[in-house]
């Protein structure tokens, strides 16, 4: 599927939700303390403390060309990037500010170059953009929930212009929704307390959005409510579910289904941690994704590249192999939805019109059983190959009439991350 373009769809969301798999990526400044894109809140470490890191970033090995080519080697159709996150670093040229990639030793705007390799891959192209920020003087600081400074006495009696916050990153989206052509998805992070909604000024700053970039895709974090009847118009087109997947699928009070993306890490962070060697599984990532399409939700995964400008090579790794899954198996994702079948007991079924795809994750004994599917299959293929898998209700299951059966010859599964069957219905 090349040149991917989330709007010449049946209309946007429906084009998002059909990509289904994303990768987020999670870099700035952070990436040399190497300690998590919180360390400067979890260790209340000051601004000028945290200032040699500006001075000493460097990413000699930066090139987006080569996360563009694995993201889409994995079988992603779009990214997400963060441009500027809680500690205010701009990965990008604002005119807004001094505190940017192009007045480090990387002297160059590092996003219009992300954007343009992945564009160039046919990607989609989103930007992560943070309302907190640790790093302006306007963005309350002392008793703030988050900030370095929460409790630093010496913040206590600063006066603060939050309004001249408001305006600052106001402006900062309009650059970034004006100067880099074309984006798709814009990603607000996040609203807590009383900050969310109007606090930001969300309705304002939504229209501005949508004036610049009709087409774009807004998440739900500008604060709202997705699940009314009538949501706010800042409650974006898509939830976030943050390392989790949820239990089924969402929707509104009025039962419509709503879309959504799970955010997930593949080790135990977003922005690098060189000692954080807790990494996932490829199967337990190929099932995640196939575990999100099968209840309606797409799945974005991250990756920190290093101070260098590199992805770690364990997140390479395991993104190759849910690529080399994808190319097999990929018609059971892209496109698909869940299925109004309930979940079998042997694993998922996603689905898309009349192909419903049965993701075997458990072999167990004899026939597979396709619970009152007995007058609706068409013919059954294993989806990697094409070839047949015969559906003739065997001898000892002729007590089960309402149901269909999968005559799966041999005693283990072809591909243990996941054997995929299409079905096609009548
Ligand atoms: C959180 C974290 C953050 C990360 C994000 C991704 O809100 O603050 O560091 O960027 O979620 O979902």
């Amino acid at each position: 599927m090349d040149n991917y373009n989330l709007e010449n769809r049946n209309g946007k969301v429906k084009a998002f939700t059909d990509a289904r798999f994303g990768m987020f990526i999670h870099w700035g400044l952070y990436s040399i303390p190497a300690r998590g894109e919180w360390v400067r809140s979890n260790e209340r470490i000051t601004i000028d403390d945290y200032e040699k890191f500006f001075y000493e970033f460097n990413p000699v090995n930066y090139n987006p060309r080569k996360w563009a080519k694995l993201a889409k080697e994995a079988g992603m159709k779009y990214a997400v990037m963060t441009t500027k996150h809680h500690d205010g670093f701009c990965l990008f040229d604002s005119k807004y500010t001094d505190y940017k990639a192009t007045n480090t030793l990387a002297k160059r705007d590092l996003i219009k170059e992300y954007v343009e390799a992945f564009r160039q891959e046919g990607l989609a192209v989103g930007f992560y953009y943070s309302l907190l920020d640790w790093h302006h003087e306007d963005f309350p600081a002392y008793k703030d929930r988050h900030h370095p400074m929460r409790n630093n006495e010496d913040f206590k009696n600063k006066k603060i212009d939050f309004n001249r916050y408001i305006k600052y990153f106001h402006n900062q989206v309009e650059e970034l929704l004006t100067n880099y052509g074309k984006i798709d998805i814009i990603w607000f992070d996040f609203s807590y307390d009383d900050m969310t909604g109007e606090k930001w000024e969300a309705s304002k700053l939504i229209k501005r959005v949508k004036e610049l970039q009709p087409h774009i895709i807004i998440n739900n974090r500008l604060g709202g409510n997705l699940k009314k009847n009538i949501p706010e118009d800042y409650a974006g087109d898509f939830t976030t579910p943050e390392q989790i997947v949820p239990p089924e699928a969402l929707v509104n009070e009025k039962g419509d289904l709503i879309p959504w993306e799970a955010c997930v890490t593949l080790n135990d962070h977003w922005g690098y941690c060189s000692q954080d060697k807790n990494y996932k599984s490829s199967k337990e990532i190929i099932r995640a994704l196939v575990e999100c399409v099968s209840k309606n939700g797409n799945l974005i995964l991250n990756v920190g590249p290093n101070a260098k400008g590199e992805i770690p090579q364990e997140s390479i790794d395991i993104l190759k192999k849910v690529g080399h899954w994808i190319k097999q198996n990929g018609q059971s994702i892209y496109g698909c939805t869940n299925s109004i079948n309930a979940k079998p007991e042997w694993g998922r079924y996603t689905q898309n019109d009349c192909y419903l795809y049965a993701h075997v994750l458990q072999r167990g004994v004899g026939p597979i059983n396709l619970r009152g599917l007995a007058e609706n299959i068409k013919r059954a293929r294993l989806l990697c190959d094409g070839s047949e898998i015969s559906i003739e209700t065997p001898w000892n299951a002729e007590d089960y009439k309402e149901d269909a059966f999968l005559n799966f010859k041999s005693a283990s599964l072809p591909d243990e991350n996941d054997t995929v069957i299409l079905l096609e219905l009548k």
